[in-house]
C-alpha cells in the first residue's frame, strides 16, 4: 500500500501554515509562544483533515502537554489510517532569537510504520552509504571514519561530519579532530543536520552524535525517502524513562535500531523554513500573501524536492 500523493499538498500545506504562525514570534526571545503558534496551528489543521491520525512522536506525552501529545488522534476520523511524527517548531531557539534554521516538521506512515518512542535522547549517525557494515553505531569514531574513507575514496580530510556542538560530544569531537575530520558544528536543529547528508551540495559526509530522539525519527523518514543509512539507539536515563518506555512496548532498552526498524512502508516528509537555513528558506511576508518554502518526499514516487508556495494569508 502507498500514501495517496493527493495527502502531499495537505501536509506541505499543514507545515507552511505552522510555519507561518511561529514566524510571527520570530525574534521575540519567548520560545514557548513561538512553540505554541505552530502546535496550535498544526493542531486545527491536521483535525480538518478527512484521515484517522494518531500523533505517535509529539510535544510530550498526555500527563505533560495538553497538545499534539503521543496518542492524541485527529483528523476527521475518516479516510485512511496515519501514524503522525511532528515537531512543529524544531529549533526553537533559533525562532527564539532570530537564527537560522527554524523548521516546522511533520512525518507521515501509514498505521504502525512509525517507531512509537517517548521523549528521550537517542544516539544517532547517518551516511549518504546506505550499505552494512560502513559505519556503524557500534564502531569507535575512528572505524566509521575510516570505513567511510575508503567506501567513498575521500582522504579523512575531505571529510566532514556534522555533530551538535555540545559538552557531552567532547571526546568525539576531540576523536574527529585528530583524524583531520573537517567539523560542521551546529548549535540546534539536527532534523536538519542529520538531512545534511542526502545531497552532495551539503558537503557533509557524516552525522553523528546524542540529540533529540523525536528528531531522530523524523529525520529517518526523510533519510529512508533518500535512500540513506541511519542508525539510532533511544537513552532511557531515569527510572521515569524507562517505565514510560516499557508502557510502549520497548523491551529492550540498550537495542540498537537501523532506519526500517523506525519508518517502514510508505511516508511523506514535510520540513518548512521558518527562519532560513541550510535546507530550506524562511517564511516571507510580502502585503497579504506570505512565501514558504518545504523539503517535501514521498518514498513511494521518489519525490525529493523543495516546494516553494505563494499564498494568501
Ligand atoms: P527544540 O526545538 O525542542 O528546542 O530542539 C532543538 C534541538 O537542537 C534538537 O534539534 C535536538 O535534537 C535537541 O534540541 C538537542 O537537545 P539538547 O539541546 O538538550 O542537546
Amino acid at each position: 500500500m502507498s500514501i495517496d500523493k493527493k495527502f502531499i499538498d495537505k501536509f506541505v500545506n499543514i507545515t507552511s501554515q505552522a510555519a507561518l504562525a511561529s514566524s510571527y514570534l520570530v525574534g521575540k526571545k519567548d520560545k514557548i509562544s513561538a512553540d505554541k503558534a505552530a502546535v496550535d496551528s498544526m493542531r486545527s489543521n491536521l483535525n480538518n483533515l478527512e484521515i484517522k491520525g494518531e500523533i505517535v512522536i509529539g510535544e510530550g506525552e498526555l500527563d505533560e502537554a495538553p497538545m499534539l501529545y503521543i496518542g492524541e488522534k485527529l483528523g476527521t476520523n475518516e479516510g485512511p489510517e496515519f501514524d503522525i511524527a511532528v515537531d512543529p517548531l524544531e529549533g526553537t531557539n533559533f525562532a527564539a532569537n532570530n537564527l537560522p534554521g527554524a523548521l516546522s516538521v511533520i512525518a507521515i506512515t501509514e498505521k504502525n510504520n512509525l517507531f512509537k518512542a517517548p521523549e528521550t535522547y537517542m544516539e544517532k549517525i547517518s551516511t549518504k552509504v546506505n550499505e552494512k557494515n560502513v559505519i556503524d553505531l557500534d564502531f569507535t569514531v575512528k572505524q566509521n571514519i575510516s570505513n567511510l574513507s575508503d567506501y567513498l575514496n575521500k582522504k579523512p580530510e575531505n571529510l566532514t561530519a556534522c555533530i551538535l556542538d555540545r559538552p557531552r560530544h567532547k571526546q568525539i569531537i576531540e576523536e574527529l579532530k585528530k583524524l583531520k575530520v573537517n567539523l560542521k558544528l551546529i548549535t540546534d536543529g539536527d532534523v536538519s543536520g542529520a538531512l545534511l547528508v542526502t545531497e552532495d551540495k551539503y558537503n557533509v559526509d557524516i552525522f553523528l552524535g546524542i540529540g533529540g530522539g523525536p528528531e531522530g525519527v523524523l529525520a529517518a523518514a526523510a533519510l529512508d525517502a533518500y535512500n540513506c543509512n541511519f542508525q539510532g539507539r533511544f537513552l532511557f536515563e531515569s527510572d521515569e524513562d524507562k517505565s514510560r518506555a516499557f508502557k510502549m512496548g520497548i523491551n529492550d532498552l540498550d537495542r540498537k535500531y537501523d532506519l526500517n526498524e523506525i519508518v517502514s512502508g510508505d511516508s511523506i516528509f514535510c520540513a518548512t523554513g521558518i527562519t532560513s537555513g541550510d535546507l530550506v528558506s524562511g517564511i516571507k511576508i510580502e502585503e497579504n500573501k506570505f512565501v514558504s518554502e518545504t523539503l517535501v518526499t514521498h518514498k513511494s514516487s521518489g519525490l525529493k524536492k523543495v516546494i516553494k508556495l505563494k499564498q494568501n494569508i
